[in-house]
């Protein structure tokens, strides 16, 4: 329930992120009504900082250009930051995912350099920044996320110096020689040389950072896990992010989601083998190649569409820009190709979404679901695969993922496979298909520890107790 708020003085924790965690939708009861924002980070972060004690505000987007006042949803101080149609298409389809989001997933598609994209992205970072040092009470902790704020720490640091800055990067950081291309580069890793702490989803990534730094000769190493700037020590590490685990294992137990998982089966015609994939419709998430697998399956007969269907959640997802609008057309190609040569009628072989899933119809599909499919080119963490073994509290089910996840590293004990390899991936859909039970059992067992030792809130937890620490004086 969301209720007006008027702004606190005396914020201690300032969370700062594109969205805010909850976006208006048009659609339902009485004109429209609030939902949860679309992807990993909102999912991770909201319950990580809803559950920590005290006055914490979020800065971000509701999805709206109109200028909004700051409201409360579930004891969350929401400060909502307008965006023009203009400055949207700049920074968020412009210079945020069509300039940085390919860059940093292995150019999966061409990265454009547009000089009026960054100027938009900078007009937008500054407005997030003055809102920012606007809200934190004296010497507050103010946590900024993602790609589409790099600049903010830096900017934020001239605006307060009395703050605590952190930044966490959802998303990979690519080697220097990829990230240098971009005009830029040094605007772009000042701002992040801004916050005290930078954290990133994988060691990789953060030495791929301090790598950059000190390349572009903005900063001087300094032990393992930091550089130096100016006269600053800043911190650069992996902090990889995890789920909430008793939400998802909660729901998975509840008696409801059994029912809806058994309901759903049996509207799938009680196929002795359920896929699933849960993506937003993101050219990065792999989706077409792993329906290429599928298809190349069917047509040689390796799966029996009498006994095999597949559900693809495809979350509609930044539509207005092109390379989006062209991996629709081409996904849903591939599902009108594979329905038309294996379906028979009222039993689809492959179920494609292309639809926001409300939490508990998910809930139920991931346990409805004896395969699970987490195919990406590349992906920073990707929560879904640590959601669906969070799901399987009864130790069957079996997890295809990518090697080039970031959830690669503590999920070992799933079926990796190269993303591009077509061939890898028939086999391993093949193998995950017919696995027998004690080995599946043996490998959910394993990940579902690492799951579980790694939980949203802890993660917060770490990140803001390293953030606080004092910081170690550069003498020079
Ligand atoms: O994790 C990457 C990310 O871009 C997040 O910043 C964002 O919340 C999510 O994906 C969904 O993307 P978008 O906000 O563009 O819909």
């Amino acid at each position: 329930d969301a209720a007006p708020r008027t702004q606190g003085p005396a914020t201690r924790l300032v969370i700062v992120a594109n969205r805010l965690p909850v976006r208006w939708s048009d659609e339902g009861e009485e004109g429209g009504r609030w939902i949860p924002s679309p992807g990993g980070l909102v999912s991770a972060v909201g319950p990580a900082i809803a559950q920590r004690p005290g006055d914490a505000a979020w800065i971000g987007w509701t999805g709206a250009a109109t200028e909004e006042e700051p409201f409360e949803v579930d004891g969350l101080h929401l400060h909502p930051v307008a965006m023009s149609d203009d400055e949207k298409v700049l920074f968020y389809d412009g210079m945020s995912n069509g300039t940085l989001w390919p860059l940093y997933h292995d150019k999966v598609v061409p990265s454009e350099f547009h000089r009026h994209w960054f100027d938009g992205y900078k007009r937008v970072n500054r407005r997030y920044a003055e809102a920012a040092a606007a809200a934190a009470g004296p010497e507050a902790t103010v946590w900024v996320h993602d790609y589409q704020l790099q600049l903010v720490p830096g900017m934020l640091r001239e605006l307060r110096p009395d703050l605590r800055i952190g930044f966490f990067l959802h998303i990979p950081f690519p080697p220097p020689e990829v990230f240098q291309a971009l005009p830029w580069r040094e605007q772009l890793a000042q701002g992040m040389l801004g916050a005290d702490l930078n954290g990133f989803q994988t060691p990789e990534a953060a030495a791929n950072f301090r790598r950059l730094t000190m390349r572009l000769g903005l900063a001087e190493a300094h032990g393992d896990e930091s550089v130096v700037a100016g006269d600053r020590v800043v911190r650069a590490c992996a902090y990889p992010i995890g789920i909430d685990v008793a939400r998802y294992e909660g729901a998975a137990h509840d008696r409801e989601t059994t029912e809806r998982a058994r309901d759903l089966r049996a509207r799938l015609g009680a196929p002795h083998t359920v896929l699933l994939g849960v993506d937003r419709l993101d050219y990065t998430k792999g989706i077409d190649v792993r329906l290429r697998a599928l298809k190349e399956l069917l047509d040689e007969g390796s799966l029996n569409p009498a006994t095999v269907t597949m559900v693809q959640i495809a979350q509609p997802s930044r539509d207005d820009v092109e390379a989006y609008i062209t991996l629709r057309e081409e996904v849903e190609r591939l599902v009108g190709q594979i329905n038309g040569d294996h379906s028979r009628v009222g039993f689809p072989i492959l179920h494609y979404i292309h639809q926001d899933v409300e939490f508990e119809e998910l809930m139920a599909m991931y346990r409805a679901a004896d395969v699970m499919l987490v195919t990406p080119f590349r992906d920073g963490m990707n929560l879904v695969a640590k959601e669906y073994v969070a799901a399987r509290y009864d130790l069957t089910g079996s997890l295809v993922l990518s090697e080039f996840a970031g959830a690669a590293t503590e999920l070992a004990d799933a079926l990796l496979v190269n993303p591009y390899d077509v061939d890898g991936l028939k086999a391993a859909i093949v193998r995950a298909v017919s696995m027998p039970p004690a080995e599946a059992r043996e490998r959910m067992e394993r990940m579902r520890a690492a799951v579980e030792a790694n939980d949203a809130s802890e993660w917060a937890d770490r990140f803001l107790r390293d953030l606080a620490a004092d910081r170690e004086r550069v003498t020079t």
